[in-house]
């Protein structure tokens, strides 16, 4: 084993199927309006995948995407970490999946189930490998097809989700590019997300069906104030560690769940608005995917230079909290 070494993400990518379900959309299939998702979440539109197209393959794509801009080829990964809540199935893993289809055929492969802070934990997990020495790189995608996941008779989830894939690779660096994480888990609220059936506890059956226990579940309201309380938490945790404050962050990347979240973590960070990378209007809550679909544009829109600090942050079901600060060294 080599002694501790710095890493940073040496190139990212990201997919979203190309069918929008909009608002108005919504209108049509259950009781709602455009006017109170915009208000209530700042949803206008999100990307809904094709019957034919799982969750491997829109991380696929991501991951392609991702290789091509840290300019290595596949075969040369060593460890593919996907992130999701929307897996092809209970096994085998999606990363095996993708690794047949990107031809990845020397890296470890394995999923991470971390409800919607599944990419910051991926993120966090692939660093340490790295910085170990015990990969020299990896590939990490957060990636959800919840469309099939979700009731489309339930208003109170349906309209806040979306599809799509972020992916990155990291590797091992002369300068440090990721600079510190955080990661919490509070199982104690197991019940405020969850999708109750299909596996052990409660195997499908006409009941479960019948009960539509095989669909996401969610007290929104009672995860949108916790959600506040500990993203904010992990995010000053996690500058502290790297001895970095607030008025540090060049550009703040938290989960886009809600415009209403957002802003509450912004405002109690006290975190300038310009800093806050938001495209949740675009894609809905995409879950695992959402931090790194908006690392991606963030950085291909320009809004990433070279030398930022660089904070991404999310929560969802588990409860799960997670925050990583990064320097921008690509
Ligand atoms: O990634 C982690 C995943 N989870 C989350 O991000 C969830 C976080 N929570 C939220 O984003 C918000 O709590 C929601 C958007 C889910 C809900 O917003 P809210 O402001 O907490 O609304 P509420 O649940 O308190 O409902 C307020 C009202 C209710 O009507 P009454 O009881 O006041 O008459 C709901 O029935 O709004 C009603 N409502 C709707 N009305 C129109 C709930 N959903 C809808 C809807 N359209 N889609």
């Amino acid at each position: 084993m080599k002694s501790m070494q710095n890493v940073k993400i040496i190139g990212t990518g990201s997919y979203i199927p190309k069918k929008v379900l909009t608002n108005e959309d919504l209108e049509k299939m259950v009781d709602t309006n455009h006017e109170w998702i915009i208000t209530r979440t700042g949803i206008a539109e999100r990307h809904i995948a094709e019957d034919n197209e799982a969750t491997s393959d829109v991380a696929s794509k991501a991951a392609l995407k991702a290789l091509k801009d840290a300019n290595i080829k596949p075969e040369e990964i060593d460890l593919i970490i996907v992130a999701t809540n929307s897996p092809d199935m209970a096994f085998p893993a999606t990363a095996c999946l993708v690794q047949k289809n990107i031809k990845a055929i020397n890296a470890a492969t394995f999923d991470l189930q971390a409800g919607c802070t599944g990419s910051v934990y991926a993120l966090v997990t692939a660093w340490q490998y790295i910085a170990t020495g015990f990969y020299g790189n990896a590939l990490i995608i957060g990636a959800e097809t919840l469309s099939k996941l979700v009731d489309w008779t339930d208003r109170n989830t349906c309209i806040l989700f979306g599809d799509g894939a972020g992916a990155a690779v990291l590797k091992a660096n002369k300068e440090k590019g990721i600079l510190s994480g955080c990661l919490k888990g509070d199982g104690s609220n197991d019940d405020l997300i969850m999708l109750p059936a299909g596996l052990s506890r409660n195997p499908a059956s006409h009941e479960t069906v019948e009960k539509k226990m095989h669909y996401v579940k969610m007290k929104g309201n009672e995860v949108f104030k916790l959600a506040v309380k500990h993203m904010k938490r992990t995010t000053v945790e996690t500058l502290g560690k790297c001895n970095l404050s607030v008025e540090d962050v060049d550009c703040f990347i938290p989960h886009q769940a809600n415009i209403r979240i957002i802003s509450a973590l912004t405002r109690v960070l006290k975190i300038k608005e310009d800093k806050v990378f938001v495209n949740l209007e675009k894609y809905g809550n995409t879950s695992a995917a959402s931090v790194m679909i908006a690392l991606d544009e963030a950085v291909k829109e320009g809004k990433i230079k070279n030398g930022d600090i660089v904070v991404l942050t999310s929560f969802g079901a588990g409860l799960t909290y997670g925050s990583i600060v990064l320097k921008w060294v690509k």
